[in-house]
């Protein structure tokens, strides 16, 4: 099994670069054992960031978490998010302890603000800072952030600290091509890739058939091979059977050549003037 290729944080700390999602998880206690045994199947696999959110299953999918990572913490790259209403000075402190108590973990690796809110980034950050000072997280970074916040992010003391930008990428998305990519590479800042295939809608399509059947090749994992072929995304396919999770890991040994890629720009033109940051 080739071994899952890896992208440098700002802090020169390595992480893989096909990881997993949980949004849904956690919803329905009678699914958890089984969304934490898949997420154990990707772990097996190598897919060992794992990204939560307080957000999913309203606490739920970090509960999964912490099932699926119980007693193999030091091999998981754990993310999760504060929602932007809890996102003041004492309120993200809080809310993080509330994550740490049901991830059943010392620590957080990355910890992101979910999308911007009203609570100012300064005291998001002045938080982060006081998370980080306690060992309660190791690196944070935002979601949902477009160019404009990323420049407002950096003008403030301490915002170049910014670990990563998580955001809406995917081949039927491709606006953050114009600016926002440019921005976070020229700053060595990660892109992570969420709803990398769409939640599933643009599976049927038929460039992406096309392209697959040249390789012996699903959809799904043409998806996943165009993301992670470009340099600094991270891409975080959600998936809760082992059918779906054993593809979306064998889509690293899917090389796409120009040919691929040429019908790929084809069918999903890349942007030629901004666009505003879309989310899900
Ligand atoms: N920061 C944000 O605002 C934000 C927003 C959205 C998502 N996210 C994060 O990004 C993660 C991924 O995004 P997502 O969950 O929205 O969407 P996604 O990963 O694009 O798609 C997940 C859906 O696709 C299915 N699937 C997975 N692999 C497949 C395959 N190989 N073939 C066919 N279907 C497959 C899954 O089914 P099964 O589960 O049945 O396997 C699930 O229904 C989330 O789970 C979450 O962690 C963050």
């Amino acid at each position: 099994m080739t071994p899952i290729p890896a992208t440098r944080l700002p802090s020169s700390e390595t992480v893989p670069v096909l990881g997993q999602g949980t949004w849904y998880m956690g919803e329905q206690a009678r699914h958890a054992a089984g969304e934490a045994a898949a997420l154990r199947i990707g772990l097996d696999l190598g897919m060992t960031l794992i990204d939560s959110a307080e957000m999913y299953g309203n606490g739920g999918a970090e509960e999964v978490v912490a099932d699926a990572i119980a007693g193999r913490r030091d091999e998981v790259f754990l993310v999760s998010k504060v929602l932007p209403e809890n996102a003041s000075r004492k309120g993200t402190v809080a809310a993080c302890e509330r994550s740490l108590k049901r991830l059943g973990a010392d620590r957080i690796d990355l910890y992101l603000l979910h999308w911007r809110g009203s609570p100012p980034l300064a005291d998001t950050l002045a938080a982060f800072d006081a998370l980080i000072r306690d060992g309660k997280i190791r690196h944070w970074g935002v979601s949902n952030f477009d160019t404009d916040d990323m420049e407002e992010l950096f003008a403030l003391p301490g915002g170049d600290q910014c670990a990563c930008n998580q955001v809406l990428y995917n081949l039927t998305r491709r606006g953050i091509e114009f600016d926002l990519m440019p921005f976070c590479r020229e700053r060595g800042i990660p892109v992570m890739a969420y709803s990398p295939i769409e939640q599933g809608r643009m599976l049927n399509h038929a460039a992406l058939k096309a392209v697959g059947a040249r390789h012996d090749a699903t959809p799904a994992q043409v998806a996943l091979a165009w993301l992670l072929r470009q340099d600094g995304v991270i891409a975080i396919p959600k998936a809760a059977s082992e059918k779906h999770i054993r593809e979306n890991r064998a889509a690293i040994d899917l090389l796409l050549d120009a040919d691929d890629l040429a019908a790929l720009d084809k069918a999903f033109p890349p942007p030629k003037r901004k666009r505003s940051l879309e989310m899900l």
